[in-house]
């Protein structure tokens, strides 16, 4: 059985036609997940708007997972991927939109707490998005020079 399965090496890169090694469909995964979840907050932040008592506890515990989720997810890139083509810049973009989320977690909390902020805190989530799609694309990216 072959030794770090999940770790994509340079020889990777050299792939037949059409296939995709192992540890890139893992990361394509993660990421995706990452921008579905970031997403969801968009539609949380709706049905909150819209009155669902429900929506707001979701928005929270979603915003604390995502932290958690992009911080894990940064540093087994950064550790795992560091003689990949493309592997560093994806755990550093990880890393950023981990930093990132936390910010928006605390204008978030900031706006709950009457702070004039929710205008900041919108575009900000739609950055959030764009973000997560480039990580993603960038996961597609795994391997070639
Ligand atoms: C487009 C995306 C998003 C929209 C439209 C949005 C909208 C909102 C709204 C309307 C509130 C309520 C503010 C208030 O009560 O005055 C809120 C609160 C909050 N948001 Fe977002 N949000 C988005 C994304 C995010 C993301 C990505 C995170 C974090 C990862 C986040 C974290 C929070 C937190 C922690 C609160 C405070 C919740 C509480 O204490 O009950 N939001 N957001």
């Amino acid at each position: 059985m072959e030794k770090f399965a999940l770790t994509l090496r340079p020889s990777d890169a050299v792939q037949s036609e059409g296939e995709v090694p192992p540890a890139q469909r893992l990361w394509r995964v993660i990421t995706l997940l990452l921008l579905a979840a970031i997403f969801a907050e968009a539609a949380f932040a709706g049905a909150m708007l819209s009155g669902f008592p429900w929506a707001r506890a979701a928005h929270l515990a979603s915003a604390a997972l995502l932290i958690l989720g992009a911080v894990t997810a940064a540093c087994f890139a950064l550790a795992t991927l560091r003689r990949v083509p493309q592997g560093t810049k994806l755990g550093l973009m990880l890393l950023g939109l981990a930093v990132l989320l936390f910010l928006q977690t605390a204008i978030g909390k900031f706006a709950a707490n009457g702070s004039n902020l929710l205008w900041l805190h919108v575009p900000f989530g739609v950055a959030l998005v764009g973000l997560a799609a480039q990580a993603a694309a960038s996961a597609r990216n795994l391997g070639n020079r």
